[in-house]
């Protein structure tokens, strides 16, 4: 439906740069799928240095026209830009970590997600219909495999028109949104730009309105640019530079809210995507702008129109030629304004197009990709460099976008993404790929994967909570935690999850063993809490079609909470602690948990902070911050406590012994039965034998 299927170049594709192949990378935002070298939806002139010394530093050029870096076998860089400002940054670090957290200190760091939007999302371009949409919202449930997010994409509107939905082919939609809301499911729905000029004002107000507001990006005649996207008709492009129009759009998204009750939105198409090159007719005028003497090496054959307006129409911000690339960037701080003035939450925007500090407003899917098994491993790459880029909350179209996936692959697939921060299948292919259409065999394992990630999921929310008030990422490369490790430095087919959870996918077709690379330090299985013996070394993992391996990391205590079918219900059940001890006997962690949904709880501290540590044979939790009032009746149920060495004996509970504990074949010790309130504080600690 969208474009052919096409393979990647041989070119090996790597997250750490290998300059001997002497790359140019060009930026300029545009719809383009991954394919080799290619400028992509986004613009991010951000480049992270690893030294020798394992010490870091980033380096930040704030440059918005078409530019390109080439990576020479000097090993060099050389860097062209077409114009703009050369304000360049050092984030001196000297900690990988520390160059995001002073990055993102600089251009803003993320929003808090919305709590149910860390949990599995489902989407897809072609359900055509109502009933094909609550037939792959009813296959996922039937499965029990958790989702706590349905969307809808263009096929909703009428006529493919932005804030409409189609009463003849998804009729009773707003009512199905609210049925879902009332089983705990939310609905995000697609806004793309364009809006088409085809249409009677009076019957279409997104027109009307932005006639009178005088929005649109304007010809060098001053008349309003016109480019074809999905409406029948040409379209208008806002110019989101102008107050006017960040004003207007705003209106009609909190209107939108009255006619479909969304929770969330997703803007696309933000290069600004245009199928016609430059004008509708084609072309754009001869003059230095449209055509300046020098082109980056962009994608559409040196041309800077291709897939986009003419690089001389005008926007408040000035020339496009100047500011192309900012298009989604002006876009998503009003995005979001908008949804949170109409849902009255916190809401969520998902942008395709991003640009340097886009991370405080959106998140991000990595655009179209190919239903292809290298796309599983580029998907790991653009994740970690989006989690460099400030904008943690990101993943790809789990199963692929583009064409058709297969049912092993999309096994695969639901395995990795339940480990992407942002997880959510989309499709854009003839076939439906939803994890329940498969059957039970990749549904099982689906829903397997997706619990280790909702029990889990009070770890990551607190991750993100450091992203909000530290800076730093959530999903990681292993060089971010072990940075004086070199053979991690070219590690991309595994990755963590802040300091305590590694993930190792199979990422090649038929593979039912995974390579590992493990740090030299105690990594433990999640499933059954056995130490890993392999250390600093890699070692071959069973994979078998029904499994992920994950491990938790020694050194990290990890809030975890049981899982349910979406976050509505999980909310409500008991925590618990994995805590992992390091070659020392410690660990150590935290809970930031609110209300998921109100906006401001970090500022006006509605939240819940505990920390824990482990040391001493002894868990102490202490609270930080007690401002959630939803906290005072969870209770913490369980630990388990893995690493300990010797014969575990005599546990006590805040200073009164405790009998339900059991040892696991694997060493594990698992602590049950507990009744402890999370919001006062506790202390267990326990005897052992020959621990040392
Ligand atoms: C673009 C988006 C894709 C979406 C489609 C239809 O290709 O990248 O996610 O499904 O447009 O809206």
């Amino acid at each position: 439906m969208f474009m052919e299927l096409g393979r990647m170049s041989s070119i090996d594709m790597i997250f750490r740069h290998d300059f001997s192949q002497n790359l140019t990378w060009a930026l300029w935002a545009r719809d383009q799928p991954p394919w080799f070298t290619s400028n992509m939806y986004g613009v991010q002139p951000h480049l992270t240095v690893l030294e020798n010394d394992g010490n870091t530093h980033s380096v930040v050029i704030v440059n918005s026209n078409a530019q390109q870096f080439s990576m020479l076998s000097g090993p060099s860089i050389q860097y062209i830009t077409t114009g703009g400002l050369l304000d360049i940054y050092f984030f001196l670090g000297p900690t990988p970590e520390n160059t995001v957290e002073q990055y993102t200190e600089a251009v803003g760091r993320p929003q808090m997600p919305p709590y149910w939007a860390l949990g599995f999302q489902l989407c897809r371009v072609g359900y055509t219909t109502i009933d094909r949409m609550q037939a792959a919202v009813n296959r996922t449930s039937f499965y029990e495999i958790p989702q706590d997010v349905q969307y809808g994409d263009i096929d909703i509107m009428h006529k493919s028109l932005d804030f409409t939905y189609s009463r003849e082919n998804f009729p009773g939609l707003p009512e199905y949104v609210r049925e879902l809301k009332g089983k705990g499911i939310k609905f995000v729905t697609i806004l793309d730009p364009c809006i088409s000029s085809g249409e009677d004002p009076e019957e279409y107000r997104p027109l009307k309105l932005g006639d009178e507001m005088d929005v649109w990006v304007k010809k060098a005649d001053g008349t309003p640019a016109l480019g074809k996207v999905w409406p029948e008709h040409p379209c208008y492009f806002p110019d989101y530079s102008r107050n006017s129009t960040r004003e207007w759009w705003r209106i009609l998204i909190k209107e939108f809210h009255d006619l479909l009750e969304y929770d969330g939105l997703w803007i696309d198409m933000n290069e600004p995507a245009n199928f016609d090159q430059g004008e509708v007719s084609g072309g754009c005028e001869a003059n230095n702008l449209n055509y300046p003497p020098f082109v980056p090496s962009i994608a559409g054959g040196g041309n800077l129109s291709q897939q986009t307006i003419c690089a001389d129409y005008k926007q408040d911000a000035g020339d496009h030629y100047n500011v192309h690339s900012l298009y989604g960037w002006f876009q998503s701080e009003p995005t979001l304004a908008g949804t949170r003035e109409g849902s009255g939450k916190r809401s969520l925007v998902l942008s395709r197009s991003t640009f340097l500090g886009s991370g405080h407003w959106v998140a991000h899917w990595l655009g179209d990709n190919w239903s292809q098994w290298d796309n599983l491993h580029f998907s790991i790459i653009g994740m970690l460099q989006f989690n460099q880029f400030g904008v943690p909350f990101s993943g790809s179209d789990i199963c692929g976008f583009l064409g058709n996936t297969t049912e092993q692959m999309c096994q695969r697939w639901m395995q990795l993404g339940a480990f992407y921060p942002f997880a959510r299948n989309h499709n854009g292919g003839d076939v439906d790929q939803d994890p329940g259409i498969w059957g039970p065999e990749v549904a099982e394992s689906s829903k397997k994967a997706l619990l280790v990630r909702y029990t889990l999921l009070p770890y990551l929310y607190t991750l993100f909570y450091r992203t909000v008030t530290e800076g730093g990422t959530v999903a990681r490369a292993l060089w971010h935690n072990f940075p004086t490790d070199f053979n991690t430095w070219g590690v991309d087919r595994q990755f963590m999850w802040g300091t305590g959870l590694l993930i190792n996918p199979v990422l090649d077709e038929n593979a039912t063993k995974v390579e590992a690379y493990f740090p030299n330090a105690r990594f433990y299985d999640y499933y059954d809490g056995s130490e890993m013996a392999v250390r600093g070394n890699v070692t071959e993992l069973d994979a078998p079609l029904d499994k992920i391996n994950v491990f938790v990391a020694g050194g990290n205590v990890l809030p975890t909470q049981e899982p349910a079918v979406n976050t509505d219900i999980s909310r409500n059940n008991p925590f618990g602690l994995i805590v992992a001890l390091d070659d020392e006997g410690k660990a150590s962690g935290s809970l930031y948990y609110d209300d998921g949904d109100s906006i401001g709880t970090i500022e006006n501290e509605e939240y819940f902070l505990a920390d824990f540590l482990a040391e001493n044979n002894t868990i102490i939790s202490t609270v930080v911050k007690n401002g959630y009032q939803g906290m005072s009746d969870k209770r913490l149920t369980t630990i388990r406590l893995l690493g300990i060495k010797g014969t575990f004996e005599d546990l006590m509970v805040n200073g009164t012994i405790h009998t339900s504990w059991t040892t696991m074949p694997s060493g594990e010790v698992l602590i049950s039965n507990l009744t402890l309130s999370l919001t006062s504080g506790f202390t267990i600690s326990w005897t052992c034998q020959n621990c040392q």
